[in-house]
């Protein structure tokens, strides 16, 4: 299929256009690189050895949008694109709620006129609100944070879509915590400013862009007192993507929902000592407070996917701190500008 990915220069969308193009499948990327950069293509266009079509424009632009469609000839839509950072999305809320969900509202009107039926739209844990332990897809939604509620409106508005479309075939994906990188160590994750996230906060102490890593606090009720989550390796994320786009190639379901995640939890300290096993090195870090809206424990309950993707985590969580740390320590700056 030529499948568009919206958001593809991202970390999540970068991984899925290589393993698009393992499964034999067309890809156009369209990105207006507010959180990529730009060396990214090339570095697809390297490991793949083909050239990748990059459209460079904001989503909500409906006119564009649709121009892309009438212009070239789209069979599916995976779509990242938006912006996704908890704390930033409290402070511009209207910021999140205009791009996020007008992107979507761009998209699917293109798709529609011209009749475009597959979407694989990119959700998130973060849907379950505060019970994300164990979660099965029949949880009901709910969120914490503007980013969130952004996802749970933009399921919701794609079921009711399903409901008045049927012919349409969509998926919904939830992720758990993705992190990893390509083996190669050529693409990876890349924060533009401060890292949010665990993995990255710890790549960046071990290749000396932080000092230490600071532990939102021990005094959880898991294990070691740590936050536990459910890691899961970028590649085998992407792989996940590329099987619900092909099972909506064959599915009568209008829309399905699916969490993407290993099942199982880690901890931030357990996290810290894989990393420092692939760095071959102890990694300095102080246990502070909590950070508000943590929750204790998140991890997903994947046996629907197991069963009706054929597809189910294969990657190690040593794997992912191995993988990490070559992408970081071959780019201790990042992607350059
Ligand atoms: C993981 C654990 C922290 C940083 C977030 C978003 C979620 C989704 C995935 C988009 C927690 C601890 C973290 C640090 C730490 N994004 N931590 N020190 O919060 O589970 O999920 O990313 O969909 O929406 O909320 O991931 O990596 O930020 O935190 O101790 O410097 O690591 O307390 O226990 P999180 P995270």
């Amino acid at each position: 299929m030529r499948v568009l990915v919206s958001g593809g220069a991202g970390y999540i969308g970068s991984h899925t256009v290589l393993a698009l193009v393992a499964a034999g499948h067309d890809v156009v990327v369209v990105d207006d690189f507010s959180n990529a950069k730009p060396t990214v293509v090339g570095r697809l266009e390297a490991l793949t050895g083909r050239h990748i079509p990059v459209h460079a424009f904001d989503l909500t632009d409906i006119d564009k949008t649709e121009h892309l469609f009438a212009t070239d000839t789209i069979d599916a839509v995976i779509h990242f694109a938006g912006y996704k950072a908890v704390g930033e999305s409290v402070q511009k809320p209207l910021d999140y709620y205009q791009n996020n969900l007008g992107s979507t509202f761009s998209l699917v009107r293109a798709m529609q006129k011209h009749d475009v039926d597959k979407l694989v739209f990119s959700s998130s844990a973060t849907v379950y609100g505060t019970d994300q332990a164990g979660a099965t897809e029949d949880r009901p939604t709910f969120a914490t944070n503007p980013y969130g509620w952004t996802k749970v409106m933009q399921e919701q508005i794609l079921r009711d879509i399903a409901v008045a479309d049927p012919e349409m075939r969509i998926a919904l994906l939830r992720y758990f915590n993705p992190v990893g990188a390509h083996p190669s160590g050529t693409i990876g994750e890349d924060p533009s400013d401060v890292p949010n996230n665990l993995m990255p906060y710890i790549a960046q102490v071990a290749v000396g862009r932080r000092e230490k890593l600071q532990v939102f606090g021990d005094d959880y009720d898991t294990p070691d007192g740590t936050g536990v989550r459910d890691y899961i390796h970028v590649e085998d994320l992407a792989a996940g993507h590329v099987a619900a786009l092909e099972k909506l190639a064959v599915t009568d379901e209008p829309i399905s929902t699916w969490n993407l995640g290993s099942g199982r939890g880690t901890s931030v300290l357990e996290l810290l000592h894989a990393f420092e096993k692939a760095v071959g090195r102890e990694l300095p870090y102080e246990v502070v407070g909590r950070r508000a809206g943590d929750v204790a424990t998140s991890y997903a309950d994947p046996s629907k996917a197991n069963a009706e993707l054929g597809w189910s985590t294969q990657k190690t969580v040593e794997e992912m701190c191995a993988d990490t740390w070559r992408w970081q320590s071959q780019n201790p700056d990042g992607y350059p500008d």
